[in-house]
């Protein structure tokens, strides 16, 4: 068998282990998981009531057009059912999007760094990643624009930025909108959108309204929740979606997903809840970081980038602070990206931090 040259030169993605599994390795109990920018209070109570009830009928294969959380999406956020597509989490719409308009040689104009799966994606169709580096944490989009050309199908801004927590702004966004040519779908990935607070945060659905070609992407696995159902959605222009739709799977998204995201929406409780734990939680950590004197971005998401000194590499502190019982993300070779947690869980953070910042005479 040969495995084509494209796909043997992509990275695949390294599953964390399990964290008992973690737990047996290290001879550590009750490890702190601050790695996946997870909802740390867990699923809506009313999520949970609502997959437990439709557990009884899994023997039926799920509702493939995801009637009643489409049409409650639509009325959510006043567009037509036919302006939405539900995904298996929003990285089966990143690559429904990618499949449905390109075409090998394609390109994909994209930040670097930004969410790692765009350019998995975009290569195993054979296109073209066109990565153009954040300037201060931020996506450049002056920079991007630069990059735009006619081979450009996609243009991918995660907005919240995974890893770096920083967003770009209405105007920002607006005047990018103008100038992009016809044959370019911009991709606006709000995985951590309800956790936004900034005001001058761009109201993408306002684009879609005015007929722009844009396709927004949210998701269920971070706010509301629920990542181990894998559940998200696309809001774009109907033609959009009408493509997309033709290639996914009849039943990409599961019985137990569907009901649970439905409760969740309504769940505007569970939601403020949400958003106070992670506001507290990111006061306190970044009163900590300053304290222990180290760097860091502004964050709006559930997640914070801390760009680390030269002296020490991700890879040790990352190390170190596994020993301790504390797993983060190390994001690249210089950073690290914090999820934030409960209260005891972000002290858990900072007290590891702090030991392991004592022990190197820091
Ligand atoms: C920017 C961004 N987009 C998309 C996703 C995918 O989320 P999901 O597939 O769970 O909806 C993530 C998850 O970490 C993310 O950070």
């Amino acid at each position: 068998m040969k495995v084509p040259e494209h796909i043997n030169g992509i990275q695949p993605y390294v599953p964390g282990k399990p964290i008992e599994e973690l737990e047996r390795e290290l001879g550590i109990r009750e490890a702190v998981k601050l790695a996946s920018n997870e909802n740390p209070l867990g699923p809506s109570p009313k999520a949970i009531d609502a997959a437990r009830e439709a557990l009884t009928g899994v023997n039926r294969y799920p509702d493939g057009g995801g009637y009643y959380l489409t049409r409650a999406l639509a009325v959510h956020w006043n567009v037509s059912p036919s302006q939405i597509l539900l995904g298996n989490g929003s990285n089966e719409l990143i690559e429904l999007a990618v499949r449905t308009f390109m075409v090998p040689g394609d390109e994909a104009v994209m930040a670097h760094p930004s969410f790692v799966v765009y350019d998995s994606i975009v290569r195993a169709v054979g296109g073209r990643s066109i990565p153009v580096p954040l300037s201060n944490g931020r996506h450049d989009l002056k920079a991007m624009a630069l990059r735009v050309s006619d081979a450009t199908r996609l243009c991918f801004i995660a907005n919240p930025n995974n890893p770096t927590g920083t967003t770009v702004n209405q105007e920002e966004v607006a005047e990018w909108v103008q100038g992009l040519p016809d044959h370019c779908l911009l991709i606006m990935d709000e995985a951590y959108y309800e956790y936004v607070t900034d005001p001058a945060f761009p109201d993408s659905l306002g684009f879609l309204r005015e007929g722009r070609p844009v396709l927004v992407l949210r998701t269920f696995s971070k706010a509301y929740g629920l990542a181990g159902l894998r559940i998200g959605y696309a809001l774009g222009p109907a033609e959009v979606i009408t493509a997309m739709n033709r290639i996914r799977q009849p039943f990409n998204t599961n019985t137990l997903a569907q009901v649970a995201a439905l409760a969740a929406l309504g769940d505007s409780g569970h939601l403020t809840a949400t958003r106070k734990v992670n506001q507290d939680g990111k006061a306190y950590l970044e009163g900590e970081l300053d304290r222990l004197g180290l760097k860091r971005l502004p964050s709006q998401t559930n997640f914070i980038f801390i760009p680390l000194p030269k002296s020490l590499p991700s890879s040790q502190v990352y190390e170190a602070l596994l020993r301790r019982g504390v797993i983060v993300r190390p994001a690249g070779p210089a950073a690290l990206r914090v999820t934030i947690g409960l209260e005891g869980e972000n002290r858990a953070f900072v007290e590891a931090m702090e030991a392991f910042l004592g022990q190197e005479g820091r």
